[in-house]
């Protein structure tokens, strides 16, 4: 490292302190600059002194103990943080942080400061499992807090579960790919358009048609792509997940009103991503009130709806056109088929019939094509780790891209 990063450790009370003081160690032994906070309840565990000698720095804990009469020690120190790490992080720290509450030092420097902040839970498993416990911290992702998760085991209190601090060696895992990424930042100046999740369309006010897709492969790209410097715009049907930190969220339900807005956009987008599972079919008629059941079957008249992307491929000038192809059998055929038809510079494949691929997951496994011949083919990996493979491979038909 050629300028010490500076690290900010907090940590707040819980047995898990003692694996703080390992970070500590290892985080100075990598080339960081560390300064620690303790809480009061954490000294009850292993003391300050501790923490010194391993730091190398003074350690910090009472917010009136001001050593130096020339500023202010806990705005100095969120000032002076690249990042700071809460770990072990108890309930209670997380839930003043996310409702705003700045009672003591930590408390106090966490709303002080603008450095980015991560947070590693350490707990007992109902506490972390805990509904209260649960909002705090999706609020705090919200605010741009990345989390730490912690490990599964046999903890402290005795009970078997999730709660246990991640070990040392991740969390610093963590820190090195954070600061990793601070740095990589291949779309910055870019405009990207992602879309995300399935489509409705409704019969009647109470029904309508839809399918399986969770949005959790679009968020991703959406979520990498503003870690990579992007101007993000995230266009999505309905899901249960949370709007990624940092991007322009656009709320949509029918496949009509995902083509108007994506159509507004699409002049200043540089690169466009269709992962939207958008319905090829409405009802022709969509009824006002319910319908009321009759005797004998039902059968509903559907209408086309318009082909986002087939569009966007017609209407294409300086744009990147990336497309995704769910598809049960014969992938590589009806992926490049959509390739071409679509006018794409890249169709991202995957076999949803195929186990870890399918649309609720956490994984997925891509086959890329490209429209100069290129493929890439995955193994088996976290939505995340696919989003990433996507934009790098995407990267190559950008012009002005580091990679293009
Ligand atoms: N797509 C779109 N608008 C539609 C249908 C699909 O923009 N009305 C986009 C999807 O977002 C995806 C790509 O087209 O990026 C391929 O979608 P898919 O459903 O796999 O293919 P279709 O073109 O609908 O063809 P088929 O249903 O016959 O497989």
């Amino acid at each position: 490292m050629t300028e010490k990063k500076k690290v900010l450790l907090c940590v707040t009370g819980g047995i898990a302190v003692f694996k703080a003081a390992g970070l500590t160690s290892q985080l100075r032994q990598s080339g960081y600059e560390v300064k620690v906070m303790m809480t009061r309840s954490a000294m009850e565990f292993v003391t300050p002194l501790t923490f010194q000698t391993l730091s190398r720095n003074h350690v910090y804990h009472d917010t009136f103990d001001e050593k130096d009469p020339s500023g202010v020690a806990h705005i100095d120190l969120a000032d002076w943080a690249d990042l700071v790490v809460v770990a072990p992080a108890t309930a209670n720290s997380i839930g003043k942080l996310a409702n705003g509450i700045a009672d003591d030092m930590i408390s106090t420097t966490l709303l002080a400061t603008t450095a980015p902040v991560m947070i590693a839970p350490a707990m007992n498993v109902h506490m972390y499992e805990h509904p209260a416990v649960y909002a705090n911290m999706e609020r705090l992702a919200k605010y741009g807090c990345r989390f730490i998760e912690p490990g599964e085991g046999l903890l402290a209190c005795g009970y078997v579960g999730k709660g246990r601090l991640a070990e040392p060696e991740e969390i610093l895992e963590s820190i090195h790919h954070f600061f990793k990424e601070q740095s990589y930042k291949p779309l910055k100046g870019k405009h990207v358009l992602i879309t995300a999740g399935p489509t409705r369309e409704y019969v009647d006010p109470v029904r309508f048609f839809t399918n399986r897709s969770s949005g959790k492969m679009g968020y991703a790209l959406a979520e990498k792509a503003y870690e990579q410097g992007a101007d993000v715009t995230l266009i999505s049907g309905p899901t249960n997940l949370n709007a990624p930190y940092g991007v322009d969220f656009i709320q949509v339900e029918s496949a009509e009103e995902m083509y108007k807005e994506v159509m507004e956009r699409y002049n200043r987008a540089d690169l466009v991503i269709k992962s939207a599972a958008v319905a090829d079919y409405r009802p022709k008629v969509t009824y006002d009130s319910k319908m009321k059941k009759q005797d004998g079957n039902l059968s509903i008249d559907m209408d086309r709806t318009k082909d986002i992307l087939l569009e966007l491929g017609k209407q294409k000038e300086h744009q990147v056109l990336v497309g995704f192809a769910a598809e049960t059998d014969d992938v590589t055929r009806y992926a490049k088929g959509k390739l071409e038809k679509k006018n794409l510079d890249m169709i991202v494949a995957n076999n949803v019939a195929q186990t870890g691929s399918g649309f609720e997951g956490d994984t997925n496994q891509v086959h890329i094509f490209g429209r100069d011949g290129h493929e890439y083919e995955s193994s088996l990996l976290s939505k995340k780790e696919v989003a990433e493979i996507v934009l790098r491979e995407s990267a190559r038909y950008m012009k002005g891209s580091d990679e293009g």
